[in-house]
């Protein structure tokens, strides 16, 4: 059912904000769940609506999971198959995908449907496809669902990815954890999350060399024990509060955060004249005198610039002094929303769909709008709180699957919102 968010923005806002354990990894860390008979077990799992909808998938699939505390859940996958995977629900998570590595490498077939989420750009699945071929698999495509079967174990082999694929290096990193001899995947991705699931897959008992590295080396075992994840904090919660803090000239301390994760920003940030205070584990925006410094941004994979902070980074310009041009070479369908931002007062000028130009200082104005995917749907929630009186937005469900209690968090630091 579509939800929206009533916002009275313009007030002042203040105050601390915790980050939760991240989504990105969180969702990695289930399907990972799936490579063992043994039980593992998850902590600081993130109540955000893709969650509980990949768990959903996982019971059909013959997992049995337990809630065994606030945000820790027990795993036992000792029996799984790939039966009544229902296509509706696999299309409303593009991480459902990663499933198909552990259930291809624990039950040599696999049907899956093309795999959903956001509409930020094309996403295909071609190196997924490709990687299982190259591993021994056999692929039969019927319509938009794919069957995957492979004769006994899969082959170790060396697989180059065209493109840095963040699931793509999680999905066949874990397939080759169990296939036969050795895996070389060249080009992977480095993002936090993806360490953190090779490590945890290491201490499964996986043979996993050049961890945080482009070049990963997976000798393959005959099975692995359970595993013991511990989701690390958001990376890209901590760099949404920031941002709200400096556009809204506020003091926010962003508490539990890794602030190893977010190098690219901080450093644009600082480019920019933006006042941060970085302890330990919390970074806290300072109110200042002077507006911002236009500053460009060109989205990369880790550790460059995320392309999912870029959203936000677009919107904290539209409040900076100058121009600065924003290069989002990634995801061709990711800029799209500044239209919406237009709409709101923004002077944004789209020069193609990899690069807008931001004219700032601007004042932005209430509207009825709609959230179009998670990190475009949380920034434009972020400029209702700016825009002066009420702005209501669409679709507020969609920013629940990155975002636990959004509403609930903004409200303790001052901002005026209603769920409905
Ligand atoms: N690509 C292909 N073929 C493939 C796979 C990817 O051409 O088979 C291309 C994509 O079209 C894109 C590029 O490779 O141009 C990189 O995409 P990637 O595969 O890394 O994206 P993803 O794994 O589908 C994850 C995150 C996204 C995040 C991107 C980039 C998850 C579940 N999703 O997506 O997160 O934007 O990496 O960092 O891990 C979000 O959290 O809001 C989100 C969208």
């Amino acid at each position: 059912m579509s939800q929206k968010f009533i916002v009275n923005g313009g007030g002042k806002i203040k105050g601390e904000i915790e980050v939760k354990g991240a989504k990105n990894y969180a969702l990695k860390a289930l399907a990972a769940s799936l490579l063992t008979e043994e039980k593992s077990t998850i902590s600081n799992l993130p109540q955000i609506v893709d969650v509980p909808v990949m768990i959903e998938l996982m019971k059909k699939m013959g997992a049995v999971v337990k809630e065994t505390g606030p945000g820790e859940i027990k795993i036992d996958a000792k029996k799984i198959s790939d039966n009544d995977l229902d296509p509706k629900e696999v299309r409303r998570v593009r991480a459902s995908i990663v499933f198909s590595g552990p259930l291809l490498a624990r039950t040599g077939e696999i049907t899956i449907p093309h795999p959903g989420g956001d509409i930020i750009g094309k996403r295909p699945i071609d190196f997924f496809l490709e990687g299982f071929k190259e591993m021994g698999a056999k692929i039969f495509i019927d319509d938009l669902t794919y069957k995957i079967k492979t004769k006994g174990r899969l082959k170790g082999t060396k697989i180059f990815f065209p493109k840095i694929s963040v699931t793509g290096t999680e999905t066949l990193a874990m397939a080759a954890t169990l296939a036969k001899g050795k895996t070389v995947l060249e080009n992977c991705a480095m993002e936090p999350e993806v360490v953190c699931l090779l490590e945890s897959l290491n201490q499964m008992g996986a043979k996993i060399k050049g961890i945080g590295s482009s070049l990963l080396e997976i000798e393959g075992v005959d099975s692995l024990k359970g595993g013991n994840f511990k989701i690390i904090p958001d990376r890209l919660e901590t760099g949404t509060f920031i941002m709200m803090g400096l556009m809204n000239n506020s003091e926010i301390k962003v508490n539990n955060c890794d602030i190893n994760h977010i190098g690219a920003l901080l450093d644009r940030l600082k480019q920019a004249g933006a006042k941060l205070e970085i302890g330990n584990c919390y970074i806290k925006t300072i109110p200042q005198k002077t507006k911002l410094k236009a500053t460009g941004i060109q989205t990369h994979e880790y550790p460059g610039f995320a392309t999912d902070l870029q959203p936000m980074y677009t919107l904290l310009m539209t409040q900076a002094q100058g121009i600065s041009m924003i290069h989002e070479p990634i995801f061709e369908g990711r800029l799209y929303f500044t239209d919406i931002l237009n709409r709101m007062g923004a002077d944004i000028i789209m020069c193609d769909p990899h690069r807008v130009i931001v004219n700032g200082p601007t004042t932005l104005y209430p509207r009825q709008i709609e959230s179009p995917d998670i990190r475009a749907g949380v920034t434009l929630l972020l400029a209702a709180v700016m825009a002066k009186g009420k702005s209501t937005i669409e679709q507020a469900q969609i920013i629940d699957r990155g975002y636990e209690d959004i509403d609930g968090r903004l409200r303790q630091v001052g901002v005026d919102i209603l769920r409905a």
